[in-house]
This record gives structure tokens, C-alpha cells and sequence, in this order.
């Protein structure tokens, strides 16, 4: 079994030479790197070995690496954010390490202490703190990544492996506030299936999908709603969960996909949920994991059902969306006057901002 991931191990060489900062409002999502990175080796003979916080610099590996050829990755996305009082605190790291233990079993990649790796996070956040710029809408993003480094082109389980943590300072995913976005419902390509790994965040999920989404923009949209099975079935939206509210007989619906292995379990989507079902009026409202197809959204858009949808993720919080092409048919979703954004979708991302800043201290999700 060898050694397990130890934060109390952690050995610590910091930069010689500080990289200059950008100003907060230049940034531009993920393109930053911070000065330092967590790396922690793993081999099956030796089990998960000191970790160490180095210069940020490039990665050395054997072109053989298996992680280049069978794509032997899993990765994590979370944030750091400072409060008022100038504390770091990170959101719900706990969810993240777990998921990110369940992508590594699945792809054979070595599972670890998620409680420790989250320590060592909090170190990388805390040593490079000054690059988390402050303020609503600010935070550092952390990228953990675990790949395989067996140098071998047999296909097999990896005997060598890297838990490596990069941090990224980032801006409001919308600098001007929300802009609500244009959907293609996507048919003819699968994002994920029964008995795939769509629930598991695989850097080999990803490539697929963007020469889906060059499609969708080729004709005016900006993500693509990915369809699932003869019923149409929606089951995420871009890299985001999908949500949807509908109002009948005097009752809104708060509707997402259920969790069924073709879902990625995303933190933002658990968060929305629970807070939903805890303060949204339980005479007015009713939240839902279901099946919901994209004909029952066209068809409540018609019967003027449809109240808002969103998108819910790490990077945007939640992302409005204003229409779907489907076909021929274009599906038109309200939005409140003059503004973005359905009425739901700015409570959510008030309610999780507030968490996220410390201004709520709502089940210790945002950790000092
Ligand atoms: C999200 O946070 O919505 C993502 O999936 C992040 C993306 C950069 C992979």
C-alpha cells in the first residue's frame, strides 16, 4: 500500500524570483499562474511520497508518460476567496477531493487522503494569498490535477502517478454583470452515456466536446445543450449542470438532471440544491432531480411555463440563458426586464456569493 498523502510532510521552497501582478479587472480566466505549485509523487511500491510547494515551472515527464498517450487524468476546479477580514477560505474542498477520489479509482489512478490533500491546498492558497485579488466576483481558481507517469506504452494500471496543484487568480466570469447566453440543443453528439464516465471529471471528457461547441458557434450560439437518448433527455449545458424553472398551476418547479452516472456531480449543482430545498418556500416551490426533456421545455415556453433557466458550475457560479435552437424551432426564455438574468438565478448567486465570502457562515462551506 505504501505511505499515504501526508500534509505534515510538506516541504516548502519558495520563489527567488516573484512574478509581477496583473491588475485584478485584466484578468482573463485561467491564463495567470500564481508563483508556486503543490506536486506529490506517488508510486505503488512507495505509496504518496513528501509533497512539496515549489516555484511554479514547468513539468518534467517521460514522453512515454501514459498520461499522453491513454489519458490517464483526472482533475478538480474550486476556489479561494478572501472575506473582509482578509481570511482565505475555501469553498467546500471536502466535495472536491472526495469527487476527484471516485475519478481517480475509475481511471485506476491512486486514491488519497482527501482530508490531507485538502490541507496541502489550503497551504498553496495560503503561501500565494497576496494573488488573490479581493473583492465579490474575485478569487483564486485551484486546479488539482492527478495523472498518470508511468513511462510504458503497455496499457495497464500506472505504478507511477502526480497530484500536482496549479492556482490561478480570476475575475467575475462576468465583468459587466450576467450575460444571459444563446444554447444549441446538441443531438448528434453525446457528451456522455449509461455505463460511461460522465460523472467523473476525466480531462478525457472534455476534448470531445469542443468541436461540438465550434459547431454551435459557427451558427450564433454559445454552448451546447447536450441531449441524452430518444426522449431527448437534458443533461448538462457546455461544462455546467442545467437547471430549469417552470410555474404551473401556481407552483414553480426547480428542475435538474438526476444523478444517474451521465451527470458530473457538480458542487455548485449540491449547493443550489440544498439551498433551495432549505429556503425556498415549500408552499410556493418544489425542487426536483428529474428527467426533464428538451420537448417539455419548448412546450412550457409555449404555454408561458417557462420561467428561467441556468447554468451552475465552479468557474461562472451560475450562467443565465436566454435561448435555445433546437432545430428549427428557437426556444425563448424570460429574463427580467432590463435585465440578464431570471429572478432565481441572482437569489442563487447572491446566496452562494455570500457563502463563498464569508458573509454567511451557512454549514462551515466556506473554511478559514
Ligand atoms: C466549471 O467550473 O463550470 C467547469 O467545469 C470549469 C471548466 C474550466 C472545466
Amino acid at each position: 500500500l505504501g505511505a499515504g498523502m501526508d500534509a505534515s510532510k510538506l516541504q516548502i521552497t519558495k520563489t527567488k524570483s516573484p512574478k509581477e501582478k496583473q491588475a485584478p479587472k485584466d484578468l482573463i480566466f485561467g491564463h495567470t499562474f500564481t508563483d508556486h505549485m503543490l506536486t506529490v509523487e506517488w508510486t505503488a511500491k512507495d505509496g504518496w511520497a513528501a509533497p512539496q510547494i515549489t516555484p511554479y515551472g514547468p513539468l518534467e515527464l517521460d514522453p512515454s508518460a501514459v498520461v499522453l498517450h491513454y489519458a490517464f487524468e483526472c482533475f478538480e476546479g474550486l476556489k479561494a476567496y478572501k472575506d473582509e477580514s482578509g481570511n482565505v477560505r475555501l469553498f467546500r474542498v471536502d466535495k472536491n477531493m472526495h469527487r476527484m477520489n471516485t475519478s481517480a479509482e475509475r481511471i485506476c489512478l491512486p486514491e488519497f487522503d482527501g482530508a490531507e490533500a485538502a490541507k496541502l491546498i489550503g497551504q498553496l492558497a495560503k503561501l500565494d494569498s497576496a494573488w488573490i485579488p479581493e473583492g465579490r466576483g474575485y478569487s483564486m481558481y485551484l486546479r488539482p490535477s492527478l495523472i498518470g507517469t508511468t513511462a510504458a506504452l503497455g496499457v495497464g494500471t500506472p505504478d507511477k502517478a502526480l497530484f500536482y496543484v496549479i492556482a490561478s487568480p480570476v475575475g467575475p466570469y462576468y465583468p459587466t454583470g450576467f450575460k444571459a447566453v444563446k444554447l444549441e440543443a446538441t443531438d448528434y453528439a453525446v457528451r456522455a452515456w449509461p455505463g460511461g464516465v460522465g460523472n467523473k471529471k476525466l480531462g478525457a471528457n472534455y476534448a470531445p466536446c469542443i468541436k461540438p461547441q465550434q459547431q454551435a458557434a459557427s451558427r450564433g450560439y454559445q454552448q451546447n445543450l447536450w441531449l441524452f437518448g430518444d426522449e431527448g433527455n437534458i443533461t448538462e449545458v457546455g461544462t455546467m449542470n442545467a437547471f430549469f424553472v417552470f410555474e404551473r398551476n401556481g407552483k414553480k418547479e426547480l428542475v435538474t438532471a438526476p444523478l444517474d452516472g451521465t451527470i458530473l456531480e457538480g458542487v455548485t449543482r449540491d449547493s443550489i440544491l440544498e439551498l433551495a430545498r432549505e429556503r425556498l418556500p415549500s408552499a410556493d416551490w418544489i425542487v426536483s432531480e428529474r428527467y426533464c426533456t428538451i420537448k417539455e421545455v419548448a412546450e412550457a415556453a409555449e404555454k408561458g411555463e417557462l420561467v428561467e433557466a441556468f447554468g451552475a458550475g465552479t468557474a461562472a457560479v451560475v450562467s443565465p440563458i436566454k435561448e435555445i435552437g433546437w432545430g428549427e424551432k428557437t426556444i425563448n426564455i424570460p429574463l427580467q426586464p432590463g435585465k440578464e438574468a431570471g429572478k432565481l438565478t441572482e437569489t442563487v448567486n447572491e446566496w452562494i456569493g455570500d457563502i463563498q465570502y464569508g458573509k454567511d457562515e451557512y454549514k462551515g462551506w466556506s473554511k478559514v
